[in-house]
């Protein structure tokens, strides 16, 4: 696997890719979710790159970014495995020299659900993404529908900004008890381990009720009764597949969307409905 950390030179390594060339980003502390996109892309692709990099403007003042998961060796040993070609994993001053000032904003989409409780974490988002696609110039993007609005919001900036490539969005992977894979799972103890597939069982009775006919304020009584009493709540809603708008009764495609915190780590579930 090679591997750049400069703009100027992950431009030529991923420029002389065989095409088609499918993109894997993430923030690294991969997991078998990350994985899965790697051997999604790998599969519909002829070459297959992906970029590690934190990136500070999508955490908030009071985030994690100083002490969110980072493993850097054994990222590229897993990353080499499992067959990408090209890494780009730059510095945060490569990637935001001093003056540098832009910001790609998605409007209303942006500033609902995680928008809302972080604010200003689509913008950084977008940007980056925006600009990983500027380096890296691939034919197919490699998305997670862990984070599903992350998913929804790239595919609309690609859309408005006329962005010449397609996004596949792959299904979340999931532990053997339903926990969907997170790099924010190593923040969990024990207890909280034990605590958090309520989340993902609390969307599957959404689902149910939602598919047994109940009305959708029924439908989320019911689901948030099965998270457990130790978690906190952010949300719990049905919305579009589009905008993320809240939907009032079932219209598909839809997600079933959630957020909860269990002890200081705010973990993120969706489930996909559709036809
Ligand atoms: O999902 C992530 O890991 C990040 O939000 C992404 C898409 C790599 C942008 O920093």
């Amino acid at each position: 696997m090679d591997s750049a950390v400069t703009v100027e030179r992950a431009r030529a390594l991923f420029g002389a890719l065989p095409r088609p060339l499918g993109f894997v980003p993430t923030m690294g502390a991969l997991h078998g979710g990350h994985l899965e996109l790697v051997r999604r892309a790998r599969a519909r692709c002829a070459t297959v790159g992906a970029s590690i990099f934190v990136n500070p403007l999508q955490f908030g003042p009071n985030e994690d970014l100083e002490s969110y998961p980072r493993d850097p060796e054994h990222d590229r040993e897993k990353l080499a495995a499992a067959g990408v070609d090209v890494l780009f994993a730059p510095e945060a001053r490569e990637m935001y020299p001093p003056g540098f000032a832009a910001a790609v904003d998605l409007g209303a989409l942006g500033e609902r659900f995680e928008g809302a409780v972080r604010p200003g974490h689509f913008r950084g988002v977008a940007t980056v993404v925006a600009k990983l696609l500027n380096v890296v110039r691939p034919d197919v993007l490699f998305l997670g529908q862990k984070d599903a609005q992350q998913a929804v919001l790239v595919g609309k900036m690609i859309r408005d900004l006329d962005f010449a490539v397609e996004v596949a969005i792959v299904p979340t992977v999931r532990e053997s008890d339903g926990l969907a894979m997170s790099s924010r799972n190593s923040y969990l103890d024990p207890t909280q381990r034990a605590q958090a597939p309520s989340l993902h069982k609390a969307l599957l009775r959404v689902r149910d009720a939602l598919e047994a006919g109940r009305g959708k304020n029924d439908a989320i009584a019911e689901g948030t009764a099965e998270l457990s009493a130790a978690a906190k709540l952010d949300y719990l809603d049905l919305v579009d597949a589009r905008e993320f708008a809240p939907l009032e009764r079932l219209r598909l495609p839809a997600y079933i969307i959630g957020a909860a915190r269990f002890g200081s780590t705010r973990l993120i579930d969706n489930l996909w409905l559709t036809s």
